[in-house]
């Protein structure tokens, strides 16, 4: 029902966590996969375990904030793959994430406007020429929830990262006759090294135990009462938004969230 067979996707930040998680999610069901992160030691540990499945998945070390990083990794998954069928822009967190606006700085801004801004125009624009001519392509934004209601804690990525749904509609607009569609995916909770290291140093600035933290601001908003799986929950809509049964899908952003949100918009 789900076939990403043959389909080559390029899933950024992806050593652990949430990209992790999307990577396999595109590996194990066929598709051929390229992964990418900044440390060395986490790209091997991924490549080898992915691999175990399905042998298809290439890696290199990245930086989403760094431009000719960039560059250099849409090269790179063009030539081992023949070509970018499907990109899912995931990215890392602000270094100084959880902060409050009083405490940032312009580096914390620069920093996070790379990281999730310019990051998805720089990607995108290097894969959207090659899906014009094959008249085929997804492109996901991988976002928050926390967009739609932002948090002051998450002041750094909520604004960063908004403009994405602009975006999202604007290129949705320019290339639905060209058989590619965008969206942006608002994600709840998923169980990562990154939230739980987030939640841990403002459990810890608060003096409050994680486990009360990680109770009442993650577990308790969750409207079916558990927290998200990346592969079942998020890979999923993935995988399905990359089959021609997601096409008429586009322009739009996704709550996958088990109920987190309240908002109706
Ligand atoms: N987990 C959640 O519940 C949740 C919910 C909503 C939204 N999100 C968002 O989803 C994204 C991923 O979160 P996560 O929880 O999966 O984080 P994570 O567990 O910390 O994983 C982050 C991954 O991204 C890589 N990375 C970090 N900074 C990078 C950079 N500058 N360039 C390239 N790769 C980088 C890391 O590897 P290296 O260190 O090797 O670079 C790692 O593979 C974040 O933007 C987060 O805000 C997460």
């Amino acid at each position: 029902m789900f076939s990403v067979q043959g389909k080559r996707v390029l899933v950024t930040s992806s050593t652990e966590g949430i990209g992790r998680g999307v990577a396999e999610a595109f590996a194990f069901h066929g598709a051929t996969v390229t992964i990418s992160s900044r440390s060395k030691d986490k790209l091997t540990k991924a490549l080898n375990e992915i691999r175990r499945v399905n042998p298809s998945v290439y890696g290199i070390e990245s930086d989403m904030t760094n431009q000719d990083s960039l560059h250099f990794l849409v090269s790179y998954a063009k030539e081992v793959m023949g070509g970018i069928d499907i990109l899912v822009v995931n990215t890392g967190n602000p270094p100084r994430e959880p902060i409050t606006f009083s405490d940032t700085d312009l580096r914390d801004w620069e920093y996070s406007i790379r990281l999730y801004l310019l990051s998805a125009v720089t990607l995108s624009k290097l894969v959207l020429s090659d899906m014009v001519s094959r008249k085929w392509g997804r492109i996901f934004f991988l976002s928050s929830w926390t967009v739609r209601e932002p948090q002051s804690i998450l002041v750094l990525a909520d604004v960063s990262r908004s403009p994405l749904l602009q975006l999202t509609k604007i290129l949705s607009k320019d290339y639905g006759r060209q058989g590619i569609t965008i969206n942006t995916i608002l994600m709840g909770s998923f169980p990562t090294e990154g939230a739980t290291r987030t939640l841990s140093r403002y459990a810890e600035s608060k003096g409050i135990p994680f486990e009360k933290i990680w109770k009442e601001r993650v577990l308790d908003p969750i409207a079916v009462g558990r927290i998200g799986n990346v592969r079942a929950d998020l890979g999923s809509l993935l995988l399905f938004l990359s089959t021609d049964m997601g096409s008429y899908i586009t322009g739009t952003s996704i709550l996958v969230d088990g109920g987190t949100s309240s908002s109706v918009g």
